[in-house]
C-alpha cells in the first residue's frame, strides 16, 4: 500500500519522481489551482498558458504531463483536472480533490515517490487527498504471475502501485491534519482489503475462506468474532442461509463480528450479503450474467471492512457486523424452486426462484441482528439487477422502514462521496409475494424488483428497530475502465458510508 506523509517541503527542492498539481476549468481557459504557486512561479507564471498549449482544459479526470521547470529536483509535473473552478470565495470540494488525487496516483503507478501539491485548506482536504491517493493507487495483481523470465524467476505483470506520496501543504505537527491522515489511512486500507476480497476468484474465496480471513483480522484488531459453521447453522435453525448454501460443496457460514468500546452509548448492527459466487442455483443464470458474480459478496466485504476500520479508529460505539456467507450453486442437494424454507425467524418462505438468494441469507442475518435490539440496523447487498436498471452502475439505492433514517443514511453517503438515491417501499408490492403454501414467497412482481426485495427484507427486521437497506448491485463492481479513485473490478462501495454512519452513531447523531 502507498505510504502517505504530510510535508512542508517546497516543491523545487523535493526529491521525487513527480509533482502533482491541479488545473481547473476557468471562465477563460485552464487555471492553475492553489497549492501549485511555487511550480507556476518556476515556469515564470506561464503555467496556465503552457497547459492550454498542451491541450489541457481543467476538465475532471484530465491528465497532462510536462517536464518540470529548470532547477527542480523532480523531473516531471503532472497536472490533473479538477473540473470547474469554484466561485470566488468557495474552495475545491472534497470529492473533486479525492477524484483528482486518485487519477494522478493511478497514472503514477510504477513510480517510487510523488509529491501532491493540491489545495489543502483544512483537515478535510488532507483526508480527501489522502483517500484519493490510497484508493486510486490500488491494484489487484495477486493472480498475475505469468511470464517466466529468462533467469527462471517469475515476474508479475503490470506496474507496482505508487510507493510513497507526500502531501504538500499538510501540517505534520497539526493534530487535526494528523488525525485526518490516520482516518484516511485506516478507512482506505480496509476498503482496499474489501476490494481484494471481491476480486479474489470464487474458487479461492469460499465462505470458509472468507470466515477465516475475517477471524484473523478481527483478532488482530481486538474485535470479537464468532463463526457459525454448517453444523451450528443447522442447530440454530438458519434455514435461509442453509437453503442457499445447500447446493455447494463449499458450506455456508454466518460470521458475527463484535466491536465494543467502553465509552459507547449506542449499538449499530451492520449486515452484509456474502454470496461468494452466485450462479443462480437451479434457476441458473444464463451466460453473460454470471461472469462477474464473484462480486456478490461485496456487501459482506463492506461490512467487514467497516467494522475493522471502526476498531482501528477506536470509535466510541458498539458495532456488530454480520456476514451471511454462502455459495449459490445448482446440484442434487440444492434448494429447488418450489421448496419451502423455515427461516431463523420462524417464518416460512416458498422459494420460487433460487436466484433470489440474497434476501434469503440476509433474512436470517437481519433476524439474528435484531435479537440484540441494536439502535439501528443497516444492511448492504448486491441484491437486484432491477436496482442497476433504475440507478445505473454508480449509485446505490437506499430503502428504509423510517423516512428520517433513510434521509440520514443518504446524507452520510453524499458526505463521503458515495452517490446514492432514496427508494420507496410501496406497500402495494407486498401482496405479489403472497404464497399459497408459505408465509411469503422469495419473489414478487418483476417490475420494481429492487423495491420488492426491500419489502421482503423488511419482514425480517425486529419490531421498532430503524433499518436501512443499501442495494449496491450497480456500484459494487466496475466492469468499465477505472475512473477517479475507482479501479476496475471490486470498488469497495458502501464502506465509507458505513464508517461515517458508525461515526454519527458514536456522536449520538443517528439511530
Ligand atoms: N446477485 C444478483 C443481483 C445482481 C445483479 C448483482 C447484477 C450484481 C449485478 C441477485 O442475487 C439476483 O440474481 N437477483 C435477481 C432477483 C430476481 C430473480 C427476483 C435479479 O435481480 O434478477
Ligand atoms: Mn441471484
Ligand atoms: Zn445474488
Amino acid at each position: 500500500m502507498t505510504a502517505l506523509t504530510l510535508s512542508t517541503a517546497a516543491a523545487p527542492g523535493l526529491r521525487a519522481d513527480a509533482i502533482v498539481i491541479g488545473v481547473a476549468k476557468g471562465a477563460k481557459g485552464p487555471v492553475v489551482v492553489p497549492g501549485a504557486e511555487a511550480v507556476d512561479k518556476a515556469y515564470d507564471g506561464r503555467l496556465a498558458g503552457i497547459l492550454e498549449t498542451l491541450g489541457a482544459s481543467g476538465a475532471e479526470g484530465e491528465l497532462t504531463k510536462l517536464p518540470a521547470p529548470a532547477g527542480f529536483k523532480a523531473p516531471l509535473v503532472v497536472a490533473v483536472g479538477l473540473g470547474a473552478q469554484p466561485a470566488k470565495d468557495d474552495s475545491y470540494d472534497d470529492e473533486a480533490l479525492r477524484k483528482a488525487a486518485g487519477v494522478a496516483a493511478r497514472a503514477l503507478a510504477g513510480n517510487k515517490k510523488a509529491a501532491f501539491a493540491l489545495p489543502v485548506e483544512d483537515a478535510a482536504a488532507v483526508a480527501a487527498i489522502g483517500e484519493g491517493v490510497l484508493l486510486g493507487a490500488y491494484t489487484f495483481d495477486a493472480y498475475k504471475e505469468s511470464a517466466a523470465t529468462g533467469n527462471g524467476s517469475r515476474a508479475k505483470n503490470g506496474k507496482a502501485p505508487l510507493a510513497e506520496a507526500a502531501l504538500l501543504g499538510g501540517k505534520p505537527r497539526d493534530a487535526a491534519h494528523k488525525a485526518a491522515l490516520a482516518r484516511a489511512t485506516a478507512v482506505s486500507e480496509e476498503l482496499n482489503r474489501a476490494r481484494d476480497l471481491i476480486n479474489t476468484p470464487p474458487n479461492d474465496l469460499t465462505p470458509e475462506a472468507f470466515a477465516a480471513i475475517a477471524q484473523t483480522a478481527a483478532k488482530e484488531h481486538g474485535v470479537k468474532v464468532q463463526v457459525l459453521d454448517e453444523k451450528a447453522l443447522v442447530k440454530g435453525g438458519y434455514g435461509g442461509i442453509l437453503g442457499v448454501g445447500g447446493g455447494s460443496a463449499a458450506t455456508p457460514r454466518l460470521v458475527k463480528l463484535s466491536y465494543t468500546n467502553s465509552k459507547a452509548g449506542k449499538h449499530l448492527a451492520l449486515v452484509g450479503k456474502g454470496i461468494t459466487y452466485d450462479s443462480g442455483g437451479i434457476s441458473l443464470k444464463p451466460p453473460g450474467h454470471n461472469e462477474t458474480m464473484k462480486c456478490d459478496m461485496s456487501g459482506a466485504a463492506a461490512v467487514f471492512a467497516a467494522v475493522i476500520a471502526a476498531a482501528r479508529l477506536g470509535l466510541e460505539v458498539n458495532i456488530t457486523g454480520w456476514l451471511a456467507l454462502a455459495e449459490n450453486m445448482p446440484s442434487g442437494t440444492a434448494v429447488r424452486p418450489g421448496d419451502v424454507l423455515r427461516m431463523y425467524s420462524g417464518k416460512t418462505v416458498e422459494v420460487l426462484n433460487t436466484d433470489a438468494e440474497g434476501r434469503l441469507v440476509l433474512a436470517d442475518a437481519l433476524w439474528a441482528a435484531s435479537q440484540e435490539k441494536p439502535d439501528a440496523i443497516v444492511d448492504v447487498a448486491t441484491l437486484t439487477g432491477a436496482m442497476v436498471l433504475a440507478l445505473g452502475s454508480r449509485l446505490f439505492g437506499i430503502m428504509a422502514n423510517d423516512d428520517a433514517f433513510r434521509s440520514a443514511v443518504h446524507e452520510a453517503a453524499e458526505e463521503v462521496g458515495e452517490p446514492a438515491w432514496p427508494m420507496p417501499l410501496p406497500e402495494h408490492l407486498r401482496k405479489g409475494m403472497d404464497s399459497p403454501t408459505a408465509d411469503i414467497a422469495n419473489m414478487g412482481e418483476r417490475m420494481g424488483g429492487g423495491l420488492v426485495a426491500g419489502l421482503f427484507l423488511r419482514e425480517f427486521v425486529g419490531e421498532g428497530i430503524p433499518w436501512a437497506h443499501l442495494d449496491i448491485a450497480g456500484p459494487a463492481f466496475n466492469e468499465g475502465g477505472a475512473f477517479g479513485y475507482t479501479p476496475k473490478g471490486g470498488t469497495g462501495s458502501a464502506v465509507r458510508t458505513l464508517v461515517r454512519l458508525a461515526e454519527l452513531t458514536a456522536a449520538g447523531e443517528l439511530g
